[in-house]
């Protein structure tokens, strides 16, 4: 929520709204951690993804798959170099899937 101050009006027209982006990222990927050692179904892990870094650690945690909303604002391309980036990391690690590295967390 914000408030302008002169109007004392929320700045919002639905008065509130939610939170996104880089923010809620170490919140987003405890919750995946937590859900992904409570449950044995397939996690997206999403909040705040602008980098495969970011991909990387939600699936480290237990994510199968991931998703990216806010970045794909600022830039469109944001899923093709987060994808690209995803392969070249994992090629040089001898990495062959995404399966293999989730869930893989030391914790
Ligand atoms: C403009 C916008 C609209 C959204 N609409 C929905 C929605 O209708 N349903 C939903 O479950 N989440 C919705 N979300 C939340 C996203 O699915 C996502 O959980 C959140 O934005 C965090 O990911 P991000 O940091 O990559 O954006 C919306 C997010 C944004 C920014």
């Amino acid at each position: 929520m914000a408030i302008n101050i002169e109007t004392r009006k929320p700045e919002l027209a639905n008065r509130t709204g939610g939170l996104s982006g880089p923010a809620i990222k170490p919140i987003a990927i405890k919750l995946v951690w937590e859900a992904a050692k409570a449950i044995q179904i397939p996690i997206i892990g999403m909040g705040g993804i602008y980098s495969s870094e970011d991909a990387l650690e939600f699936i480290i945690a237990g994510a199968s798959a991931v998703a990216v909303g806010t970045a794909s604002f600022t830039d469109p391309s944001t899923v093709v170099r987060v994808i690209e980036e995803m392969e070249r990391w994992m090629a040089a690690k001898g990495i062959g899937s995404v399966a293999e590295l989730k869930g893989t967390v030391q914790a």
